[in-house]
Parts: structure tokens; C-alpha cells; sequence
């Protein structure tokens, strides 16, 4: 009798914290309801983002995304990827302070913030049915996660980066050898079909016009870094990396060489400047270290000068 009791209560912390939720499935159980068709919806905009709101979609109107990504380019796995940024989880974590807008953001201004960066595009409108889309899906993907409940595996794991300049010339041999089989040596990864025909790709490009912005997330070297070190090759996952933090970091530098679309009015981003991170790198450099450094590091020194901008305004 007691051990049934602490049995069911370890099944039921399990599902509301450990789990990953299979969305394949669970989806497909979900009734036919209004609620039901915007969870499916929204599963088939994180997946097919490039075939509803790409930027070859036949409907002009309906052309949001600015690249022939899917949210899943980078959310792998439906968005249920430990580590990958899933959301499972996230509905639960808004609204939450982010530095990006040194204010309170909520779950739609998220969505919108990788819809202008890592899409490359336009915000959503609040009220389309879109947005109630990808909303309900992050929801259904955290049902059962109390606000400030943790999950496993939310975000990215931590980064510490070696404690010099990233190369990016032996970063480039790293890129032909483990990297360029699948994103192309020319970074312009695979299309499904060809361009014009909204098909998106089989693997995402990296560099060139058709991929992330300056503004993006993965613009930064030690998120790209970690994400990278995590991530890829496709199939990698936390706890069996392929590379070493070192060639993920140079890895990460060389992909960042390379052009992409420029966001504008990057200096509007982290108005409150003490918690600029250290690799955002772009105008304003509160911290006197040049542009360059604040790209491809060292970034020990920078940690350290940041200590003090933060003293000196005070927090
Ligand atoms: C180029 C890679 C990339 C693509 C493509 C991408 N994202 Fe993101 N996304 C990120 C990164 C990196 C983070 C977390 C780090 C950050 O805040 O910059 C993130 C975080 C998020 C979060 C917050 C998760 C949390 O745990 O708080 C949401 C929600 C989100 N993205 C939605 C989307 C949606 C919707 C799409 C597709 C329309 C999308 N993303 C496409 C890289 C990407
Ligand atoms: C076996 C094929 C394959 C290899 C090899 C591979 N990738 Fe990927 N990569 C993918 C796929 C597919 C995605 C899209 C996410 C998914 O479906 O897993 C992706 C996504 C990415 C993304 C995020 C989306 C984008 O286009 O920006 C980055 C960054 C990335 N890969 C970097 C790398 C790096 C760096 C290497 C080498 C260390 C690498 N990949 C090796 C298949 C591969």
C-alpha cells in the first residue's frame, strides 16, 4: 500500500518534470476541438514554417518569415530537444525579464523576436491565428510544468570558453571535415527541391542570404559554440559530444565569418548596458574592448571589465 503511494508520486513527478512529451503521438490524440486543431496547426508551423509563412509561400500576405528555415532548423525535435531550446517547459517561464528589452516580454514577443532574428523576418500579428498557433503549441508542450518549475534540459547547457581568440582558420578545416558533407562547403546547405518552390531545406544554410541574422541568438560565438558542441553533427545530443569545446568554438567562429542578413538597430538592443552579453557583437562596446574581441574573444577580459561596468551603474 505505501510503496504504491510512493510509486504513483514518482510517476507523477516524472511526467510533470522529466518527460519529454512525444508530440508525434500525443498530438494526434488530441480531439478534433479548437484546441486540438491549434496545437496541430502549431506543430506544423514549428515544423513546415518555410510551406505557411516562408518567404515563397504563394499568399504574399502570408510571407512573415524572411527565410526558408523551420523553427525546428535549430528547435530540433519538434521543439522537444533537451538542450536544443526546447519549449517544453517555456509557456511556463513567461512573462519573464529579458535584457535583450531590459523588460518584461511575454510568450508572443518571444515567438516574435525569433520570427525577426533567426527567421529573418516580421513579427506575427498578436491577434492571427498563427501566433494563437504557436502559442498553443509551446502550452501544450508544457502541460503539467507549474510556473517556476524546472525542467531538464531547458535552454542550452553552459559554455565556459577557452580562455583564448577563436580560430577560424582551423575552425574552416573542422567545417570540411565534419560539417560541410551536409551544410555545403559554400555554407548554403540543401534544399528539399529548389528555390522558388517553398520546400524549405533538408539541411539548413549557414551563412549567405538565406539564413539567420546579426541579431539572431546564434549570431553570438558561445551560443553557436555550445549549440553546436551539443547539436550537431545531426544525431549529437548532451552527454555524447562530437567535438571538444575548443573545435566548437572555432567551428563557431569560422560560420560567423561569413556574411549574413544584417539586423538593423542592433544598438537599440540591451538598453540597460550592464547585462550586454559579452559576445553580442555589435556598437555600443560598453566595456572599451574592440569590436573584434567582442566577436571572437578572448573573453575572460571582457567577463572580467563587465564585473566593473556593472559596479559602476550600480548593479
Ligand atoms: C537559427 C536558430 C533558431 C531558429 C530557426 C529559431 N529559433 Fe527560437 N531560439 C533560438 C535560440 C538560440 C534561443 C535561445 C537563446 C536566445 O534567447 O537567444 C531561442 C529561443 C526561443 C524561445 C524561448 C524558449 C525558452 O525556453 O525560453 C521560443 C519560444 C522560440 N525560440 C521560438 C521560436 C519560433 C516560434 C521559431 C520559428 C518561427 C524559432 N524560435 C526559430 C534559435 C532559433
Ligand atoms: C548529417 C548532416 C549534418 C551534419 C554533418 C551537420 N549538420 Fe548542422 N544541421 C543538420 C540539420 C538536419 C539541421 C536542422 C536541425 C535538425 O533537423 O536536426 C542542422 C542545423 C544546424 C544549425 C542551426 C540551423 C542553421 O542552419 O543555422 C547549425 C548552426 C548547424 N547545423 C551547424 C553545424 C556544424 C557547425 C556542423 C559541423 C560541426 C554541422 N552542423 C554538421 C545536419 C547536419
Amino acid at each position: 500500500m505505501k510503496l504504491n503511494i510512493v510509486l504513483a508520486t514518482v510517476l507523477f513527478a516524472s511526467t510533470a518534470y522529466g518527460q519529454t512529451p512525444s508530440p508525434a503521438t500525443d498530438v494526434e490524440k488530441l480531439p478534433n476541438d479548437h484546441y486540438g486543431k491549434l496545437v496541430r496547426y502549431g506543430k506544423k508551423l514549428t515544423e513546415e514554417t518555410y510551406s505557411v509563412i516562408g518567404p515563397e509561400v504563394t499568399n504574399k500576405k502570408m510571407r512573415y518569415a524572411g527565410n526558408n528555415f523551420a523553427c525546428t532548423s535549430c528547435h530540433q525535435d519538434s521543439a522537444t530537444k533537451k538542450f536544443a531550446m526546447p519549449w517544453v517547459g517555456a509557456h511556463a517561464t513567461f512573462p519573464q525579464y529579458r535584457g535583450r528589452e531590459d523588460a518584461i516580454s511575454t510568450i508572443e514577443e518571444r515567438v516574435n523576436g525569433c520570427m525577426e532574428r533567426s527567421m529573418n523576418g516580421k513579427s506575427i500579428p498578436l491577434d492571427s491565428e498563427e501566433m494563437k498557433a504557436f502559442v498553443t503549441y509551446i502550452h501544450f508542450l508544457s502541460k503539467g510544468i507549474p510556473v517556476g518549475g524546472k525542467v531538464e534540459g531547458q535552454g542550452l547547457p553552459a559554455f565556459n570558453p577557452p580562455n583564448r581568440k577563436a580560430d577560424s582558420l582551423a575552425g574552416e578545416k573542422i567545417y570540411a571535415n565534419t560539417c560541410a558533407s551536409c551544410h555545403g562547403i559554400d555554407g548554403a546547405g540543401l534544399r528539399k527541391g529548389k528555390p522558388g518552390d517553398a520546400n524549405g531545406y533538408v539541411f539548413p544554410a549557414l551563412w549567405g542570404k538565406d539564413t539567420f541574422n546579426t541579431g539572431a541568438g546564434m549570431n553570438r560565438i558561445l551560443t553557436a559554440s555550445i549549440y553546436i558542441k551539443t547539436n550537431m553533427p545531426q544525431g549529437t545530443s548532451h552527454g555524447s559530444p562530437v567535438l571538444s569545446d575548443e573545435q566548437a568554438y572555432d567551428v563557431a567562429a569560422y560560420i560567423l565569418s561569413k556574411p549574413r542578413p544584417v539586423k538593423a538597430h542592433l544598438e537599440k538592443d540591451f538598453p540597460a548596458r550592464w547585462n550586454k552579453p559579452v559576445d553580442a557583437a555589435f556598437a555600443p562596446y560598453v566595456d572599451g574592448s574592440s569590436a573584434e574581441q567582442h566577436k571572437y574573444g578572448p573573453f575572460q577580459p571582457i567577463m572580467e571589465n563587465m564585473k566593473q561596468v556593472k559596479k559602476d551603474m550600480g548593479k
